[in-house]
């Protein structure tokens, strides 16, 4: 198995960080595999925002938990109540790309984008967690207006569309859940 393969299987949603930053050199070389993504019509109608500022972090943290509080999915509900819990793990670094929703296909170029940046990831001994609740939270009034109060901007008229948190495994890679084998049909 070629190293790209190894690294693709290898990544895990990783969910337990050390406290350590996320290098300059590291963050830069993960953007540019971000920047590299495809996107339809080469529009690349995103823009990466990387949050290292621990302080901003916590409150970012904070107010998108309660998007999970306030969610209709009990599953949900569930795991934001409990103690301790951190939306972001905890992790050292997030990153939001948002796109220009005028864009012929922002969502899937942003989404693409973020996966590079998550292999680019593993390849580099670290680890990734997407972080749905920060979509959910920009998706209400009230997150629209948090995150300006906080002092977050996307460039005008952008609006996240992937979002992950970054940074050094506390423990090994987890194991794999399970994956499905039965998922592909090959017409010859
Ligand atoms: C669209 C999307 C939303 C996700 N949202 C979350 C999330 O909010 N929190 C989380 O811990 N993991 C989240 N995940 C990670 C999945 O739970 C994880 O990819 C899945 O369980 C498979 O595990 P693996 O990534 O280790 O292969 C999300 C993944 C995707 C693709």
């Amino acid at each position: 198995m070629n190293e790209t393969i190894s690294t693709i299987l290898r990544r895990r949603s990783v969910r337990v960080y050390r406290p350590d930053p996320v290098g300059q050199t590291e963050l830069a070389e993960m953007l540019e595999a971000g920047r590299y993504a495809p996107s339809a019509m080469n529009q690349q109608p995103w823009h990466f925002t990387a949050i290292r500022n621990p302080e901003l972090l916590r409150k970012l943290e904070e107010n998108c938990r309660s998007a999970f509080l306030e969610s209709n999915v009990e599953a949900l509900r569930e795991v934001a109540r409990q103690e301790g819990f951190s939306v972001f793990y905890k992790a050292p670094l997030m990153v939001i790309i948002s796109g220009d929703p005028g864009a012929l296909a922002a969502q899937y170029d942003c989404t693409l984008a973020m996966e590079n940046m998550m292999l680019a990831a593993t390849s580099l001994g670290m680890g990734s967690c997407w972080t749905h609740a920060l979509m959910m939270f920009h998706a209400t009034e009230k997150g629209k207006s948090i995150f300006s109060e906080i002092g977050l901007r996307f460039p005008e008229g952008h609006q996240p569309y992937a979002a992950a948190v970054f940074g050094w495994p506390a423990e090994p890679y987890p194991e794999a859940p399970p994956k499905k084998a039965d998922c592909s049909t090959i017409i010859d």
